[in-house]
């Protein structure tokens, strides 16, 4: 038998994140480039896909930069069209691009803001994974796609109604995607707990960080890197016999990570 950490690379094969300027998805681009990937970074702002690039490069390994708002769908056609252009093959997508958009009760929740909510979350998911799987198939015979969830999809807490609504949906679709692409392309989910990206940051301050260690049975925030490593393991050969599973990287929580104001009637 070859030594089992061979099963862990990705070597020569090419990877679309989304989102990878910052935050989960820019340590998960360099995860994979340091596992042998080449990688397509994609986001909206280029001075921070160049330095996610910048880092790739550093490892040896190829990057190329595209612009995209996962939300156009023109954006998205050329995104691939592009990575198949530059790299000729497809073999892993992280589709982790998402966010809650303002948290608040259910009573100063829109009708539009729940539905763009689902959008970020899901619906962009959905189809990069329905233009991304078939190349996948007809350039390397096999893919891996990796969504990036929240603990928000199936702890139900007050405040996260579109969040969690997006996330919930999410999930859902990965099951059913693993289902219908099954054997040629695998397809799992991540659960993610409180990580220290801009994003968290741009909802918490001392007092409620100090809230959310407490809740946190491992006793800290996430790394980005702590997901990263996840995400490597999923779209990796180790993971070749695991389809339709949605795990957590979340330090061990089994409620709410935050209390949230509850709707006032
Ligand atoms: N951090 C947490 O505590 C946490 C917890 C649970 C789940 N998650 C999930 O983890 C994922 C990543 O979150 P993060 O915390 O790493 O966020 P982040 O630090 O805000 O990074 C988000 C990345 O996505 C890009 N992006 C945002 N909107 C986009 C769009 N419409 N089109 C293309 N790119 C877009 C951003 O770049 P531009 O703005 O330049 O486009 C950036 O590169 C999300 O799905 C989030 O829901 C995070």
């Amino acid at each position: 038998m070859s030594n089992i950490l061979d099963r862990f690379r990705v070597e020569g094969q090419v990877a679309i994140v989304t989102g990878s300027g910052r935050g989960i998805g820019a340590a998960t681009a360099i995860a994979l480039a340091d596992a042998g990937a080449d990688v397509v970074v994609t986001a909206r702002t280029v001075e921070q896909l160049e330095d996610t690039a910048e880092q790739i490069r550093k490892r040896g390994r190829r990057a190329l930069v595209v612009a995209c708002d996962v939300l156009d769908k023109q954006q998205r056609q050329a995104l691939v069209d592009q990575t198949i252009e530059h790299f000729g093959r497809l073999d892993i997508l992280v589709n982790n691009v998402g966010g809650s958009g303002a948290i608040k009760p259910t009573l100063m929740t829109t009708e539009e803001e729940l539905e763009a909510c689902f959008k970020l979350n899901t619906t962009t998911a959905f189809a990069m994974s329905r233009l991304c799987a078939p190349l996948m198939v007809k350039t390397a015979e096999k893919g891996a796609i990796i969504n990036i969830s929240s603990v928000a999809g199936h702890l139900a807490q007050s405040g996260f109604i579109s969040y969690g609504i997006g996330k919930a949906a999410m999930n859902f679709m990965t099951l059913n995607l693993a289902q219908d692409f099954a054997p040629k392309v695998r397809v799992n989910a991540i659960s993610v707990g409180s990580t220290l990206t801009s994003a968290l940051e741009g909802v918490i301050n001392d007092e409620v960080e100090r809230a959310i260690v407490e809740r946190t049975p491992m006793n800290r925030l996430g790394q980005p890197e702590d997901v990263a490593a996840c995400v490597l393991f999923l779209a990796s050969p180790a993971a070749s016999y695991i389809t339709g599973e949605i795990y957590g990287v979340n330090g061990g929580l089994t409620g709410p990570p935050m209390a949230m104001p509850r709707s006032s009637f």
